[in-house]
């Protein structure tokens, strides 16, 4: 089947497959969410049915969670789960710290929630993923509808501050109307190219009203497995490179 797949399609394959191996049986998963995170699923349901795995997993979007529940695979509410054993989704950007950028999807609400609420988490992506420093990616910012023109100014006001230059928060559009999340909110993309001070980033851009969740993902992922095109996949634990 790998070789039909496109060299890109291939590297996620390759990490997901990879990182599905880290799942036992009695486990809670939470699932990720975008064109990695399908190839995680797809591999998961093949060692449910293949293997007599039973594990349970947390989706954190309707997408993954209608890709689940069709393979097959049996799922529980982050409500119900509490504590999750793993974490295993897709990044956006990674840099040299294991500090991330996720939202491309839109879904880095539930994502980042189920990733804290877990045990590890472990980034799967190809090499593209990989930055010196994060910010070349547009940062997702999920905004209530309520208020958003003052939330999207109190937004341009702080990368003012804290003195982003060229920057530009545009509101993500589908279709020509608003991108709308699963929890019914808008999404700010931040055009930043560099960004020097993530963590504080993350912190004050949480702290303005309306802001739901950003999408820096900081101090959370525990490794990263890297796809590459010729099948292969390579992990790196966050305590080697410590
Ligand atoms: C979803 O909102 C995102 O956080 C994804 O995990 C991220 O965008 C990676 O997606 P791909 O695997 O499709 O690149």
């Amino acid at each position: 089947m790998i070789a039909d797949l496109s060299p890109s399609d291939r590297s996620k394959y390759a990490c997901a497959l990879h990182a599905s191996q880290l799942v036992e049986s009695g486990m809670k998963v939470g699932l990720g969410t975008g064109s990695t995170a399908y190839w995680l699923v797809h591999h998961l349901a093949e060692r449910v049915r293949n293997e007599d795995l039973k594990f349970v997993g947390v989706p954190t979007s309707t997408q993954t969670r209608d890709q689940a529940d069709a393979q097959g695979i049996q799922l529980i509410s982050m409500k119900e789960a509490g504590r999750l054993d793993i974490t295993i989704d897709g990044a956006d950007e990674f840099d040299q710290s294991m500090n991330l950028i996720k939202g491309g999807g839109g879904a880095h609400l539930q994502e980042k929630i189920v990733a804290f609420g877990s045990d590890l988490m472990v980034v799967i992506a190809d090499e593209s993923k990989r930055v010196k420093k994060l910010g070349k990616f547009p940062l997702p910012v999920e905004v209530l509808k309520f208020g958003s023109t003052s939330s999207q100014m109190k937004i341009e006001e702080l990368l003012i501050a804290r003195k982003y230059k060229d920057f530009n928060v545009k509101m993500r559009m589908k279709d020509d109307k608003p991108f709308i999340t699963d929890e019914g909110n808008y999404i700010f993309d931040l055009k930043l190219n560099d960004i020097e001070d993530p963590r504080g980033l993350c912190s004050d851009l949480n702290i303005i009203p309306g802001v739901v969740e950003n999408g820096l993902f900081i101090d959370v992922c525990g490794a990263v497995v890297i796809g590459y095109s010729d099948g292969t996949a390579k992990i790196t634990w966050k305590k080697e490179i410590a």
